[in-house]
């Protein structure tokens, strides 16, 4: 086979597992027993097969996010549904040229897709560059959080955290709380870091070293950019260089002022905002020892597409809200947080998600401008499937260097501009908020290539 051709074969098998988290037993769920699922690093080019059992209690299915794949048949399909004790075999080819970077996949089945990412149901996935970055090591870094209860077991989630977007008390990576990393001062690392978190914002820092930004959700800068922070929400990506200098650093994770619920309740929600709290210690990086040799410098990367330079073919404009359901209003069961879920309708241009509908029609071949407007007191990370998006216009300020993503924060009653090349692959897909709790609740619509 050419290295082009290449088959890899997986077995995948989402189950209820147990997990060590920070010297407490859990009872978790998990891709074959592990926390993160096995990491999968491919290439242009590659096909994948996984065969995905379901050992679950509930149904389940397998989304490979971000990856440029055909949305149809048996590879990225949104709308399979494995059963439990059933299963799944899935085939995703890549194209030829389908831009590197650190994706990952996650169970999709509407309605259970925040529960099962929170149970610890996701994995990494890394498409390889093709102009390698010498470094002195490469970190692939998932954090996830979940909350657990004095036996164990996650604990259960109120209504009230549901419509806000569940943040779990505990926040790990790798499946691990505060994993301690060592180097030498002088090396070159790059770290693919994923926010897994169901609802969790990151503003992620690491005192005392220097960072780079090589990579947001896909693709490659062609030139690394110095961060001192960077903001991921959830389902976003980075990958970031770390020029090591001597001594312990901490990679913190601080709140994001993601908006709240109080402007719509007419102050009864107390003024909480949904990422409370101070800034979370993720892991500590001990540098020490005797200095590691230069790697040499960060070849530039190839140039990104830029879509303002190309014909938009159409525009739509995509209304993301939280209202309240007909028929229910403010009542006694506010206190509690009970029923409220049920109260609240989480939408896109005022429907909620109908698998069997089609919402928006796109030729294949075409680029059209996005319009995301959110009208509700909450941001929304929109995320699209199989095409990602070049944000074009944020708020009043026009981005002007090609900016590829495949999650778009919209913040609260704020937009952004989009555009999408819809190239290749017809078939049906989905659009969403990331927020797998308002997802779940039906911010999802379907979008047709043809
Ligand atoms: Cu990461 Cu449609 O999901
Ligand atoms: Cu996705
Ligand atoms: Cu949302």
């Amino acid at each position: 086979l050419a290295s082009r051709d290449r088959v890899l074969e997986l077995d995948l098998t989402a189950a209820p597992a147990r997990a060590r988290i920070g010297g407490q037993e859990a009872n978790v769920q998990a891709f074959n027993g592990s926390l993160p699922g096995p990491t999968l690093r491919v290439r242009a080019g590659d096909t994948i097969r996984v065969t995905m059992r379901n050992g679950l209690q509930a149904p389940t299915n397998l989304h490979v996010h971000g990856l440029h794949v055909s949305p149809q048949g048996n590879s990225d399909n949104p709308f399979v549904s494995i059963d439990p004790g059933g299963s799944f075999d899935y085939e995703f080819t890549l194209p030829a040229d389908h831009p590197p970077g650190t994706y990952w996949y996650h169970p999709h089945r509407h309605g259970h897709v925040a529960g099962q990412v929170a149970a610890g149901l996701y994995g990494a996935i890394v498409v390889e560059d093709p102009d390698p970055v010498p470094v002195t090591r490469e970190r692939v870094l998932v954090v996830s959080d979940l909350s657990l209860d004095a036996d164990g077991n996650l604990a259960e989630v109120s209504q009230m955290q549901q419509m806000m977007g569940r943040e779990g008390q505990i926040v790990l990576v790798n499946g691990q709380l505060r994993p301690r990393l060592r180097a030498a001062p002088g090396e070159r690392e790059r770290w693919r870091i994923i926010n897994a978190c169901p609802s969790r914002y990151l503003r992620l820092a690491l005192d005392g070293q220097q960072l780079r930004l090589l990579s947001r959700d896909l693709g490659r800068l062609p030139v690394p950019e110095d961060v001192t922070e960077v903001v991921l929400a959830p389902g976003n990506r980075v990958e970031l260089l770390v020029e090591t200098r001597d001594g312990s650093s901490t990679l913190t994770a601080a709140p994001v002022d993601r908006g709240s619920m109080d402007a719509m309740m007419g102050g009864a929600m107390g003024g909480d905002n949904a990422s409370g709290g101070g800034p979370v210690d993720l892991l500590t990086l001990a540098v020490s020892g005797s200095a590691g040799t230069d790697p040499g410098p960060v070849p530039e990367g190839r140039p990104l597409r830029d879509l303002r330079n190309e014909p938009v073919t159409a525009a739509r404009t995509l209304n993301f809200a939280m209202g309240m359901n007909a028929n229910t209003g403010m009542n006694e069961n506010m206190g509690s947080g009970a029923g409220m879920g049920s109260m609240m309708a989480f939408t896109i241009n005022g429907r909620k998600f109908d698998p069997e509908r089609v919402d928006e029609t796109a030729a294949a071949g075409t680029v059209e401008e996005w319009t995301l407007t959110n009208s509700s007191p909450m941001d929304h990370p929109i995320h699209l499937h199989v095409w990602p998006m070049q944000i074009v216009q944020d708020g009043d300020r026009d981005v002007t260097r090609p900016t590829w993503q495949d999650v778009v924060n919209v913040p609260a009653r704020s937009q952004v501009k989009v555009r999408v090349a819809f190239d290749d692959f017809p078939g049906r897909t989905v659009f969403h908020c990331h927020i797998l709790d308002h997802e779940d609740q039906g911010m999802m619509a379907t979008v047709q290539a043809r």
